[in-house]
């Protein structure tokens, strides 16, 4: 049936309730501050800022980014100013941006992990919580990530130690992400985040040395989009109640749709936004017309339409 006016935009992932389902992804958008002379954030479905540790972090030595075709490596390592200072500094900014915000942070084990989601807990203006368990520059950043029981018994503690729901961001780097993001779904996971970074390596042959200063980094942008695609068409196929915040070279609302049919009820757009910082405002933009042309009166009732070939 066609629809007859504007595509309600309305998702849930959970107990998260959102205004539409375009957020831009944890360290691509900054803290958002430095974003709103290009987006009018209020209007995003929600905003990831950078990742939050339990002390400051200087991150790892430059350089730390280097263009690939249709990609980008990084190996950030999680610069930031930590816990205290994302409070203290970020958080009130944060609670006047008109979206909901969702905190990213990361522990070096699992009790920094709950101690972090017990402060959050107690902090207004945080709608839902994102553990990244798929940092690929880090040390323990990925060990956690990799082990499906890890992951489900620190979602669950997490979970137990504050009210927000939680979203786990999971890497790709693994060999079953089905039975990764079971587990988180077992722990109580409202929503899991696919993907993170894929491992890279880029060579300056001349050198004989990786560009990276890291050596090795995380691959992110169109390059990864099909394999983004194919890890969320699994989970969703084998976890259907469990929602999906779907990343991975997201850059227009085609994409966009493209994984909402593969099974993610709501996308984060990354690095398209180093090449265009308004991207996540033109893919919003531009939705309601893809969801118009498939007939659709809402986001939710396409989520996990794609059609297999194989009958
Ligand atoms: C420069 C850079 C920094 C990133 N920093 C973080 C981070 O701090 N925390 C996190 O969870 N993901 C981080 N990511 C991963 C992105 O949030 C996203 O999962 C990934 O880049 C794939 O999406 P994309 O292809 O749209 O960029 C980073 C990505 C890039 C390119």
């Amino acid at each position: 049936m066609a629809a007859s006016s504007t595509p309600d935009l309305r998702v849930e992932l959970g107990r998260l309730v959102l205004k539409n389902p375009v957020l831009v992804a944890s360290g691509t958008f900054g803290y958002v501050r430095e974003m709103a002379g290009f987006v009018q954030i209020s209007r995003l479905g929600g905003v990831i800022p950078k990742t939050v540790t339990a002390r400051p972090r200087a991150g790892n030595a430059t350089p730390r980014t280097v263009e690939t075709a249709s990609g980008l490596l990084n190996a950030i390592g999680l610069d930031n100013d930590g816990i205290d200072h994302f409070i203290a500094h970020h958080l009130p900014y944060l609670r006047t941006v008109g979206t909901a915000v969702i905190a990213n942070i990361a522990g070096e084990d699992e009790d920094q992990f709950v101690r972090m989601a017990t402060r959050l807990g107690q902090e207004s203006g945080i709608a839902a919580i994102e553990l990244n368990v798929s940092c690929p520059n880090v040390s323990h950043g990925l060990d956690l990530g990799i082990d499906a029981r890890s992951v489900g018994r620190l979602v669950s503690r997490v979970r137990a130690a504050c009210p927000q729901p939680i979203i786990a961001k999971l890497t790709p780097n693994v060999t079953d992400i089905v039975a990764i993001a079971a587990s988180a779904a077992e722990g109580g996971a409202d929503a899991v985040s696919l993907v993170n970074t894929f491992r890279g390596l880029v060579v300056d042959w001349k050198r004989r040395r990786p560009v990276l200063a890291n050596d090795l980094g995380g691959l992110s942008g169109p390059a990864i989009k099909p394999l983004a695609l194919r890890m969320i068409w699994e989970v969703a196929r084998a976890l259907p109640t469990l929602p999906i915040m779907g990343i991975g070279g997201i850059s227009n609302a085609g994409d966009a749709m493209e994984f909402l049919l593969a099974g993610a009820t709501a996308i984060q757009v990354g690095t398209a936004t180093f090449a265009d910082p308004s991207a996540a405002e033109r893919l919003l933009n531009e939705l309601p017309e893809c969801l118009s042309h498939l007939g659709a009166a809402s986001v939710t009732e396409i989520v996990g339409t794609l059609r297999s070939n194989r009958g």
